[in-house]
């Protein structure tokens, strides 16, 4: 079964076909960062703008260079910005009707899941996956391909999301993750350390907040916080993995699973690559890492976790709507 996936729940204008779930047939991705460079940050009416130009660029080259017609259209219908959740509904909605195929909304964290499926052929559930991105951190428990448990997230920023910030406190240019991983390499990533909420506590909540303002507070203290600025990017990035992995190790153990799994935009972070690494040694685990061009947001990873999706085709696709809160609801057995 082949598959058209359509992403655009934030700032990349994503398209692929996939067969089966797992073998990428052809893939397309825009990037808006170009637009949103000058404000620091995504910029939401130009984000669902842009979508509107560059879907009827690259769903057609997508499709074209399949050579071969789809099975069935999926689009990201949450969580994201709700704008751009809704330009890409709408053109996958104009497209699976013309085409007369059946229309598959896709939860986009399900997406970043899927990513390691179209990475590891072999990977099956059970596993646990740690989902870190620009704007979400969640543990989720991936009992079976339809079945699915979020067995901790963040109570205030994504991790992602603090990392931007403290880039972009550093001075560095948006988006700001890539950008401070290069920094911290030349910082020693014991030079401070910066509190962090909720460590020893029963739950696998994470709060991101408090050391991104542990590091506001500190630049204002310094006399030449340029000087420090790689120190304190090393600091900061192994304050955010260590907890990070410690939660996912918990989880794994609580469920009693042997894999594990890293996705999402900061997990082309190579610290956060190691650090898992050396969690999954330490604690008996194999872990499986998404190939660097599926750890941000693509076509693909929309088009595999449609495959697998538990609602199926909507059949009518005119009744799908954008969920901008999305949690992964339709995954949890009634
Ligand atoms: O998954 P993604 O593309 O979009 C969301 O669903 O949010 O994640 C984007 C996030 C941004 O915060 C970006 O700075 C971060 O992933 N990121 C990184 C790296 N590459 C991207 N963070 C740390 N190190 C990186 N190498
Ligand atoms: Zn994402």
């Amino acid at each position: 079964m082949r598959i058209l996936g359509i992403e655009t729940s934030c700032d990349e204008t994503a398209a692929a076909v996939v067969e089966n779930g797992r073998k990428v047939i052809c893939e397309a991705v825009y990037s808006q960062i170009p637009d949103h460079a000058c404000y620091g940050g995504v910029v939401p009416e130009i984000a669902s703008r842009s979508h509107a130009e560059k879907l009827p660029v690259i769903v057609p080259q997508v499709l074209r260079e399949a050579m071969s017609e789809v099975d069935a259209v999926a689009v990201t219908y949450g969580p994201g910005l709700v704008g751009a959740l809704v330009t890409g509904i709408a053109f996958a909605k104009g497209l699976a009707y013309a085409l007369q195929r059946p229309l598959i909304g896709v939860d986009h964290i399900a997406g970043h899941i899927a990513s390691l499926y179209l990475t590891h052929k072999d990977l099956k559930p059970p596993f646990v996956c740690l989902i870190a991105s620009g704007g979400h951190t969640e543990i989720v428990y991936v009992a079976a391909y339809d079945t699915m448990y979020i067995l901790g997230s963040t109570r205030d920023d994504a991790c992602g999301e603090a990392i931007d910030k403290v880039a972009r406190r550093l001075g560095l240019p948006y988006p700001g993750g890539p950008h401070l991983e290069k920094l911290a390499l030349e910082g020693d990533p014991h030079a401070y350390d910066f509190p962090v909420s909720f460590r020893g506590q029963d739950h696998l909540d994470f709060s991101f907040s408090g050391p991104k303002t542990a590091v506001v507070n500190l630049l204002g203290r310094l006399d030449n916080p340029d000087q420090e600025g790689a120190d304190i990017a090393a600091s900061f990035l192994r304050t955010v993995t260590a907890v990070l992995t410690e939660n996912t190790a918990k989880a794994c153990e609580r469920v009693g699973v042997k894999n594990v799994c890293l996705a999402g935009g900061v997990s082309a972070n190579r610290q956060l690559r190691r650090a898992m690494q050396q969690m999954a040694d330490a604690h008996g685990l194999h872990l499986y890492l998404p190939d660097l061009r599926y750890c941000g947001d693509n076509g693909a990873m929309i088009a595999s976790a449609a495959y697998y999706t538990p609602s199926g085709p909507t059949g009518l696709p005119l009744f799908l709507n954008a969920n901008p809160g999305a949690d992964l609801d339709e995954y949890r057995p009634q």
